[in-house]
């Protein structure tokens, strides 16, 4: 009986000064497991005779559940402690500042392709696409260039291997809208265009947006006054504009277009091309099942990237391409 007293006396100052949970389990497997102290008591019950065995029984038992007792009150403790401690350690501050949110914004090409869209929306026009991927009947065939002519040479074509080919203006554009409708005609295309060709000025990617206006009696005319509305429109000024005598096997006449361009800074003002121009040839029209006797119209195709240099005040090309956050920021 005093083995007994003795090993609960010390079981209960074990289990009440334990810091931590392992070392609780530990204490309860050396006290009330298998090979632990109060279970051989128990087994050694078996050597005692009947008497002593009944009141040494009872005495056991009480020290197992005493002992099960303190064991699982301190482990409650012990819980709520660790418990505590988690949760003071991974605290949240809510009086700290948010991390903020980054706002995107439009790509200045993107703008200057919007900006002129919207123009020539309340112009009238419709917009028109065609695919990136074009054959050569709608990039060149059918735009009048002939099989083996130099023009072909100019445009610095990717091909596929297939007869296909990256388009290299969206002219194209022009073909497909007067195959698949009736005169009149009225549209922008606003696209990607590529060349093989990269350097300062040049990247192999870049923007056009064309135009085409087919009717009856349409006019060079036309052509200069709508153009003029729209440089106005889109650079929010009146600015000199003149055409230059130009060729593209499409269109005849043809022309090239600048716009008058103070360069500040005290520097003399100059001379600066957007766009290419004419009037549709008959050859284009008749590839299209249009009667060139009885429709005319003019064509025109504007560079987004140099419209954009211009109006943003951006002096180099590559800026568009280069991803910098610290350049785009600043169209937002
Ligand atoms: N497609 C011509 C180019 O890329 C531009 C153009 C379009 C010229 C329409 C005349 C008419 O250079």
């Amino acid at each position: 009986m005093d083995t007994i007293k003795e090993i609960q006396h010390r079981a209960r100052a074990a289990i009440e000064a334990c810091q931590d949970l392992q070392r609780l389990d530990e204490l309860r497997v050396g006290y009330l497991g298998k090979k632990g102290e109060i279970t051989a008591q128990l087994k050694a019950l078996a050597s005692l005779d009947p008497e002593q065995r009944k009141a040494f029984g009872a005495a056991v038992n009480v020290a197992r559940d005493d002992l099960a007792l303190a064991i699982a009150d301190r482990k409650t403790v012990l819980q709520a402690a660790a418990l505590e401690a988690l949760l003071l350690s991974q605290k949240v501050d809510v009086s700290l500042p948010g991390r903020g949110e980054q706002r995107g914004g439009l790509h200045p090409v993107t703008r200057a392709m919007q900006r002129a869209v919207d123009i020539f929306s309340r112009l009238g026009f419709d917009v028109a696409t065609g695919p990136e991927v074009e054959q050569d009947y709608y990039n060149f065939a059918a735009l009048n260039f002939p099989e083996h002519h130099p023009a072909r040479a100019m445009h610095d074509t990717f091909y596929f291997g297939d007869g296909r080919l990256l388009r290299t203006h969206t002219s194209p554009v022009q073909i497909r809208v007067m195959e698949q409708q009736d005169p009149p005609y009225r549209v922008i295309a606003p696209g990607k265009v590529y060349r093989s060709d990269s350097d300062q000025t040049h990247t192999p990617m870049f923007h056009q947006i064309e135009g085409l206006l087919v009717g009856e009696g349409v006019s060079m005319a036309d052509l200069k006054g709508l153009l003029h509305t729209f440089v106005n429109a889109f650079f929010e000024r009146s600015l000199a504009m003149r055409f230059r005598p130009s060729y593209f096997p499409f269109t005849e006449p043809s022309a090239e277009v600048d716009i008058g361009w103070e360069k500040g800074g005290g520097a003399e003002p100059g001379w600066l091309e957007i766009l290419g121009c004419g009037m549709v040839h008959p050859n284009v029209l008749r590839a299209c099942n249009v009667d060139p006797e009885r429709y005319s119209g003019y064509a025109f195709g504007m560079g987004v990237e140099r419209i954009a240099m211009l109006r943003y005040g951006v002096t180099d090309l590559r800026h568009f391409y280069e991803n910098d956050l610290q350049f785009l920021r600043q169209f937002h």
